[in-house]
Formats: C-alpha cells, sequence, structure tokens
C-alpha cells in the first residue's frame, strides 16, 4: 500500500483546528452547546476540537453509513447509532469530517431538526464545492479542497488509512 501524499500536514490541521475552537468558543460561551460527532470520518477532527474549546458541552455520536460505494456518496444513508440523550432546546453544533456532494449533511441537518434544538450548526474540516449537488451552508469550515479522495485524520477509504495523522491523497493504483 503506498503511502498518501500529503495535502495537508498535521501541524496546518492543528493550527486550523485550534482557530475554529476559539471561534466556536467566542460564539457559544454562556449557551447549552451540545457537540454531535458524525461517525465514523469525524471523531480525529472532533477530539482535537472539543478541546480547544474551553466551555461547558456535552458530547454525543451520530452514526451513519452510506449505501454509496468506497468513493461516491448516494446519499441514501443508514443511521447504525442515534444521539443517547435529547437535543431539544440545545444549542447542536454537528461535526462532519468532509462536505462533498452535501447530501449526508443534509439528511443530519433534516433529521436533527426534527428533535427541535434550539439551535444548530454545522462544522466541517473539509469541503469539496467542485462536487456539491445541495447547497448546505458550514458555520465553521477548516479547508476548502479541490475534487480528490483524501484520507487521514480520520477519513478512510475503504477502512483503511484512518490512523495517519496528516490529511493525503492516495494516487491511482495506490
Ligand atoms: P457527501 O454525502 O457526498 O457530502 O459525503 C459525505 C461523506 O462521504 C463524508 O462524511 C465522508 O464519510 C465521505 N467522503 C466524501 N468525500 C470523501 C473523501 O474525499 N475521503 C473520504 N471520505 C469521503
Amino acid at each position: 500500500m503506498l503511502q498518501p501524499r500529503s495535502l495537508l500536514d498535521a501541524q496546518t490541521i492543528a493550527a486550523r483546528v485550534r482557530e475554529l475552537g476559539q471561534q466556536i468558543e467566542r460564539d457559544y460561551a454562556g449557551k447549552d452547546l451540545v457537540i454531535v460527532v458524525v461517525l465514523c470520518g469525524s471523531f480525529v477532527f472532533a477530539a482535537d476540537l472539543v478541546r480547544a474549546i474551553a466551555l461547558p458541552l456535552s458530547i454525543d455520536f451520530f452514526g451513519l453509513r452510506s449505501y454509496g460505494d468506497a468513493t461516491q456518496s448516494s446519499g441514501v444513508v443508514r443511521i447504525t447509532h442515534d444521539l443517547a440523550r435529547s437535543v431539544e432546546g440545545k444549542d447542536v453544533l454537528l461535526v462532519e469530517d468532509i462536505v462533498d456532494t452535501g447530501l449526508t449533511v443534509q439528511f443530519l441537518i433534516d433529521t436533527l431538526k426534527t428533535r427541535a434544538p434550539r439551535s444548530l450548526k454545522l462544522a466541517a474540516l473539509l469541503h469539496k464545492p467542485a462536487r456539491s449537488r445541495v447547497q448546505v451552508p458550514i458555520d465553521y469550515l477548516g479547508f476548502t479542497i479541490d475534487d480528490v479522495f483524501v484520507v487521514g485524520y480520520g477519513l478512510d477509504c475503504a477502512q483503511r488509512y484512518r490512523n495517519l495523522p496528516y490529511l493525503g491523497v492516495v494516487d491511482e493504483g495506490g
């Protein structure tokens, strides 16, 4: 298996995640913040992000499985793990790894809205605007990237590479 070539190194990611954390900290001071982590790809980003937010907050997890193949989202998703607690009346911040077509995040937003949170915003580490199929506003965005398939820092290709400490691109044949 080839080592993915680096797109964003660990230091660059860490600096941006700290900035996002500070911004979230300012915006959510005094609010009842619930971080909803979308499994599995967001677990590394979320782990770093929550440690950059010095506020009282709670964390819950939402597990999804896409019916697409390894590199294409179909937008048809199955809930594999639901939230453990109600988010009614809470200020929910959804944490996603990447907004690609936007279909997954749209599904998440529609689903969470039915749970009557007080507010609902989205933090995403990455956005690939070239592949957008639905426009979803990203309130806190790490990086905009080109139309390449990225792995590492929690993101996988057929379940591999999630433990890579940087964001990389697997070249053809890798
Ligand atoms: P969307 O529904 O097309 O926006 O896809 C969202 C989901 O597809 C993400 O949460 C990822 O799990 C996965 N995904 C999309 N692009 C990539 C990528 O470049 N690398 C790894 N996973 C990706």
